[in-house]
């Protein structure tokens, strides 16, 4: 129950043990077209540019950067966290210019403010993080692809720890390029990485002066073996026994339809959060519209919180945490990044984001904080 990876799906495990296919014989090719079927339905689009990229959500963030920015050019990043921190480190070693467009951890970006800095820079690209795991804050896309394609920039969106959690309309809010990873909402094991181009982005790679970077991430030569361009060639070996996977993880999704998916992990975080402030805990993130259902944080450090309630000394996160690994078989994780030693980190995603282990979290924080006489036994 910490912030990935989640749990597979039992269904998942057993797709991933079936024997191996070739990488490029035809009934293995069938799989892969069949794996981007299933994330056009994730993504809510209708673009044929979709693909797993082989390695973890950080291989789709490469991909993204590498194909998307050439050397000189501007990205603004939306920095609230430690995944826009590694945006600004990657993209400026693929040469671009890196605007760091930094806030407060557990705060969003405004539409105004996300404009502001893109007429300012006329950026190549903007990066927004949809679910920040470091913070647990909810990034609001409402206005932001419209505003992009006013001033000609595309925009990119990771959505790691958030895609199947939450609502995202890929073709109807004008989101560019998209990656995620396969161990979070989608109840896979780690090691693929979903993603997305629409025409508007497919049209800015195919138009580089210069060559990609990365040989290994070149969607020039991945999205050939993913059968973007008409033909098939090999460019690595597929992840044959991952793809299989990914395969079962999105007919689990469909089967589920994204609504009812959405809602579910909607319904999990309230609950969660009733137990929770039953205690006297709050959320780290003060607005509630910046809440990510998927990652939730919880105030941890002794001392006052911006403008909310103050935490009273004496409790110990990494012992909670330890109680209840050791005591309940439950990963309750600390924070990350900016949010180091200041949070807990509760991951509701894909296959635990149920009531049962809901249950289970909350009686391992009850029991952490009664040793902790936080609260009365
Ligand atoms: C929002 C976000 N982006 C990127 C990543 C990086 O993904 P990975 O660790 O799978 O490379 C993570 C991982 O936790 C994440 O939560």
């Amino acid at each position: 129950m910490g912030p990935g990876p989640a749990n597979a799906d039992p269904r998942i495990l057993a797709a991933q043990s079936l024997p191996l296919l070739g990488h490029m014989h035809p009934p293995f090719l069938k799989i892969m077209d069949e794996v981007q079927q299933g994330l056009r339905y994730l993504f809510q689009t209708d673009s044929k540019y979709t693909l797993c990229a082989s390695g973890t959500g950080h291989a789709g963030m490469e991909m993204a950067i590498a194909n998307l920015l050439e050397p000189g050019e501007t990205i603004v990043v939306g920095n609230n966290g430690i995944w826009g921190t590694r945006v600004c480190d990657m993209a400026g070693r693929f040469g671009a210019k890196v605007v760091n467009l930094q806030t407060e951890a557990g705060k969003s970006f405004s539409l105004a403010e996300l404009t502001a800095a893109v007429e300012q820079h006329k950026p190549a690209v903007l990066f927004l993080c949809q679910g920040e795991s470091s913070t647990g804050v909810h990034q609001s896309l409402a206005g932001v692809g419209e505003m992009c394609r006013k001033n000609g920039t595309l925009l990119l969106v990771d959505t790691v720890c958030s895609l199947g959690g939450v609502p995202m309309y890929a073709d109807a809010w004008g989101v560019d390029a998209i990656y995620s990873g396969s161990q979070k909402c989608l109840s896979a094991p780690p090691g693929g990485a979903p993603l997305m181009l629409n025409d508007r982005a497919l049209q800015k790679v195919q138009n580089r002066k210069t060559k990609v970077r990365s040989y290994y991430l070149d969607l020039h030569l991945v999205g050939d073996y993913w059968g973007w361009y008409g033909s098939r060639s090999y460019h690595h070996t597929g992840m044959v026994s991952m793809w299989y996977a990914l395969r079962e993880a999105l007919a689990i999704v469909a089967e589920e339809g994204l609504d009812a998916m959405w809602a579910r992990h909607e319904a999990v975080h309230k609950q969660m959060w009733d137990g929770l402030r039953s205690m006297g805990l709050e959320p780290f993130v003060e607005d509630p519209n910046d809440r990510l259902v998927t990652v939730n944080t919880i105030k941890a450090r002794a001392g006052c919180y911006g403008a909310g309630r103050c935490v009273p000394a004496g409790v110990d996160w990494a012992a909670l945490c330890k109680n209840a690994m050791d005591k309940y078989n439950v990963e309750i994780a600390g924070g990350l990044g900016p949010t180091a030693g200041k949070i807990w980190r509760v991951g509701l995603m894909g296959y635990n984001a149920k009531p049962a282990n809901v249950e289970l979290v909350l009686a391992a924080f009850r029991d952490g904080l009664q040793q902790q006489n936080y609260l009365k036994a």
